[in-house]
């Protein structure tokens, strides 16, 4: 026999693999409690509207508060049978307090009520990543601070390229972070929208109260049209979105650290509970925490282009394809929020060996364009004075040493056929080759001169209040 909810059209029962095949509550009894919550409210609505008695809401009431009990002890008995979360608890519900139970999906179909409890399901994780966010970037901006005038060498196409502050560099996360929050916050706007009343497709012919529903759930506000509410999933699209770009911005924190952990770099080492062993290399210790971040941003991305190829090919209105959007969504919301948890602990335990980030310095001619731009203030044309510069790079090199090892004449003969460029040389240049003085120097918003890495510090406490 079969007694699913819609089972008095057809003649015979689906098959065991079918049953299997189509069903979803194995994943999407995790939204439990956002159905029943959902649930509640609908019910509400129906008995103020007289669409059921207040009789039948204090049943279905009573018999939610024990349904909502026996999952949260995990004596709820999950049935394939039911298909899916809303029709399990539908028929306990049933069980539980009859008529008033088969009221409860008056003017209402799954395909509005599963829109719901996912908006609802996200908009709880949104506010979960929001706050891991802000915990992330708060202890970014201890280390920050910390090392607001460490100097280390910032690279461009990983050759060294300028002297910056590790605060400073710390601080470009933050920023990332910061957009990343805003995006997260955007989705959350057009999440919060009530689906609730659009029924099947095309609404109901009930007398139904939409607004008194979203404001019970504490939705903004509703969806305007019944079709697009039951059909469209561009909320978790864009939510998904948000994932792989915050993913994508802690993917590149990783394989930082990952280098600098590295000997060649030995700029870091990790706190050893954010690193394994090898099984057989008795003497590893590997930063297994920011590879696997890195390898799960694959991950994300993948949930994300699953969710975009799931919607692009369906017909208005609803359709069983969007069943499939729950296992992508969970995962990338789990995904991200175990990733920003890690995190937030692990850049705590990061301790900067400063002085091996000095001593790359040392090695890179990372003063090279301040000394250029000295030639430059003292007259000549920048381009004469980048060429300057290159021949003393040059010379330096030959000679193995670094531009602020040499005096000032023999700067001056390393440079002295390039347009009287060796003349423009004085002995305030000393004070331009070394690390400190390049990095005061750049000191204006944005920059690395470890006063403006200090006030980016206070102005991003005050954003993060
Ligand atoms: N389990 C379904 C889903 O995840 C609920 C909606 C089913 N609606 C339907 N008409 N089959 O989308």
């Amino acid at each position: 026999a079969h007694n699913k909810a819609w089972s008095g059209r057809f003649s015979e029962p689906v098959s065991d693999l079918v049953k299997r095949y189509t069903a979803s509550v194995f994943f999407d009894q995790r939204m439990a409690e956002q159905d029943i919550r959902g649930s509640l409210a609908h019910a509400a609505m129906l008995a103020k509207q007289y669409i059921i008695s207040e009789q039948d809401l204090a049943d279905i009431q009573r018999g939610m508060a024990q349904i909502l009990e026996e999952i949260r002890v995990g004596k709820f008995e999950w049935s394939l049978d039911a298909e899916d979360v809303h029709l399990n608890i539908e028929r306990r519900l049933t069980n539980l307090v009859g008529d008033a139970g088969k009221r409860l999906h008056t003017g209402r179909s799954r395909n509005d009520q599963v829109a719901t409890d996912i908006r609802l399901w996200l908009r709880d994780a949104i506010d979960q990543i929001l706050a891991l966010i802000g915990d992330f970037q708060r202890n970014v901006l201890q280390l920050a601070e910390e090392h607001a005038a460490t100097p280390m060498p910032g690279h461009t196409h990983l050759q060294v390229a300028q002297p910056v502050t590790f605060g400073h560099h710390l601080m470009a996360y933050f920023e990332m972070l910061q957009r990343d929050a805003e995006r997260f916050t955007d989705a959350r706007r057009r999440t919060n929208r009530l689906p609730l009343g659009s029924a099947a497709l095309a609404g109901t012919s009930f007398p139904i109260d939409r607004a008194f529903v979203a404001r019970e759930l504490g939705f903004e506000a509703v969806c305007e049209n019944s079709l697009d509410a039951v059909s469209d999933r561009d909320f978790a699209i864009e939510f998904c979105a948000a994932v792989s770009i915050t993913m994508t911005h802690l993917s590149r924190l990783s394989e930082e650290l990952i280098l600098w952990m590295s000997p060649r770099f030995g700029f870091i080492d990790l706190a050893d509970r954010f690193c394994t062993g090898s099984s057989i290399m008795p003497q590893k210790k590997n930063p297994d925490v920011p590879e696997l971040v890195r390898g799960k941003t694959g991950r994300v991305n993948g949930h994300l282009v699953a969710l975009l190829t799931l919607m692009k090919g369906q017909p208005l209105a609803y359709n069983k394809d969007n069943q499939e959007d729950k296992e992508p969504l969970f995962d990338a919301a789990d995904t991200m929020i175990d990733t920003l948890r890690i995190y937030a602990d692990m850049i705590l335990g990061i301790r900067v060996k400063a002085d091996a980030m000095r001593a790359a310095l040392a090695l890179g001619f990372a003063t090279a364009t301040d000394l250029a731009d000295y030639l430059v203030k003292k007259g000549l044309p920048f381009r004469d004075a980048h060429e300057a510069v290159a021949l003393a790079v040059r010379a330096a090199e030959t000679r193995g040493c670094d531009l602020a090892d040499f005096t000032l004449d023999e700067l001056r003969v390393a440079m002295a056929h390039v347009n009287g460029a060796g003349e423009r040389l004085d002995s305030d240049i000393a004070g331009v080759l070394t690390i400190e003085g390049s990095l005061g120097a750049r000191n204006h918003i944005g920059g690395t001169a470890p006063e403006q890495v200090r006030a980016a510090i206070v102005r991003a406490r005050k954003r993060l209040a």
